[in-house]
């Protein structure tokens, strides 16, 4: 069996996470990719991490490019490419100028690799999948978007640190879009089975709540320049795992909803079966009003910044 090439299309904060990651569990064959001007940047993370290998006995080859043409009939690509948030701005303040990236990334995509999935993870994030998913005329089924892993994974370590249980025994979806209007599903949280809301105060439920909608800028707030990666890379590298190894994991992903939970034509969080076809079925069940409602208000958040690419 032959190794999966891999493409991490931005070489950053959270491309450099990536290809550790993609190389510590041995996912295939990557290359690192960013624009010209960071060509050493990207070959010289390629090669550190080459270096690494042989420690803890990792087979893949590790490589930078910022040439189009070494990234022919790769298998999955990641696209962090973009720019990161700045203290004091949004996720939507980004979209100008990260969706002319992601249509230049898109149509090298598809000239490239056009079998390939693709997780995409630059923000506005339900804007730039969808932007994607118009731009290079894939299949529903070959892209999707990193963000309900994310926010799912902020929710569980928030709710292990409060109760002070493992955070392996906490279970919990965060779905919606990826900005404050997301939303977490508490009441099917549960921490080894337990409902969380036998094990956690409704207030306190409220404020983690809250914790987790604002996660992605505390760690602005905190950083100064640029956004969280340690947790987006291995959240996006859950997802690529799934596919690789055709795990059939349900993870929340940013999916092309066609009727379900009653969107149309938007990429929003849903639960996502990740395997060999990329995504390969979005898995409904019953939401309460409020939930409803709530999910009705993330999509009129996610769809007002997907006019604004007028795609
Ligand atoms: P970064 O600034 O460290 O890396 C971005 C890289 O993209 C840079 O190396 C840049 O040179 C490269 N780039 C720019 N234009 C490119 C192009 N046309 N082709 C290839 N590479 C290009 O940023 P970081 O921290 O890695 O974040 C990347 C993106 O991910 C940002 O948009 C950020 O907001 C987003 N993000 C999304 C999350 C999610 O849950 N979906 C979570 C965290 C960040
Ligand atoms: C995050 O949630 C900024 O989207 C980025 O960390």
């Amino acid at each position: 069996m032959s190794r999966k090439k891999i493409a991490l299309i931005g070489g950053g904060q959270i491309g450099g996470n990536l290809a550790l990651i993609a190389a510590q569990k041995e996912l295939g064959d990557i290359t690192v990719f960013d624009i010209p001007q960071s060509e050493g940047m990207v070959k010289g993370k390629a090669l550190d991490l080459m270096q690494l290998c042989p420690l803890d006995g990792y087979d893949c080859s590790i490589k930078g490019s910022s040439n189009w043409n070494d990234l022919k009939d790769f298998h999955l690509f990641i696209i962090t490419a973009g720019i990161p948030r700045k203290p004091g701005m949004n996720r939507e303040d980004l979209l100008e100028i990260n969706l002319g990236i992601i249509k230049d990334v898109a149509k090298n995509i598809k000239e490239q690799s056009p079998k390939s999935f693709v997780i995409v993870v630059s923000n506005p994030l339900d804007a730039m999948v969808y932007s994607f998913y118009k731009e290079s005329g894939f299949k529903k089924n070959q892209v999707v978007g990193m963000a309900g892993a994310l926010d799912s994974t902020r929710f569980r370590a928030f709710i292990a640190m409060e109760t002070g249980l493992s955070v392996q025994d906490v279970t919990c979806m965060v779905l919606g879009g990826h900005g404050d209007t997301m939303v977490p599903i508490t009441r099917l949280a549960t921490v080894g089975g337990v409902p969380v809301e036998s094990l956690i105060s409704k207030s306190r439920l409220k404020q983690i709540e809250d914790r987790t909608r604002f996660a992605g800028g505390e760690i602005v707030k905190l950083f100064g320049n640029g956004s969280a990666y340690y947790a987006p890379a291995q959240s996006a590298i859950e997802m690529a795992e799934s596919y690789i190894k055709d795990k059939k994991r349900l993870i929340p992903c940013a999916s092309l909803c066609e009727g379900e939970f009653g969107i149309n034509g938007y990429f929003i969080g849903v639960p996502t079966v990740i395997g060999k076809n990329g995504v390969e079925r979005i898995i409904e069940f019953e939401l309460t009003k409020n939930e409803q409602e709530d999910l009705d208000n993330t999509i009129e958040a996610v769809k007002k910044t997907v006019l604004e690419t007028k795609l």
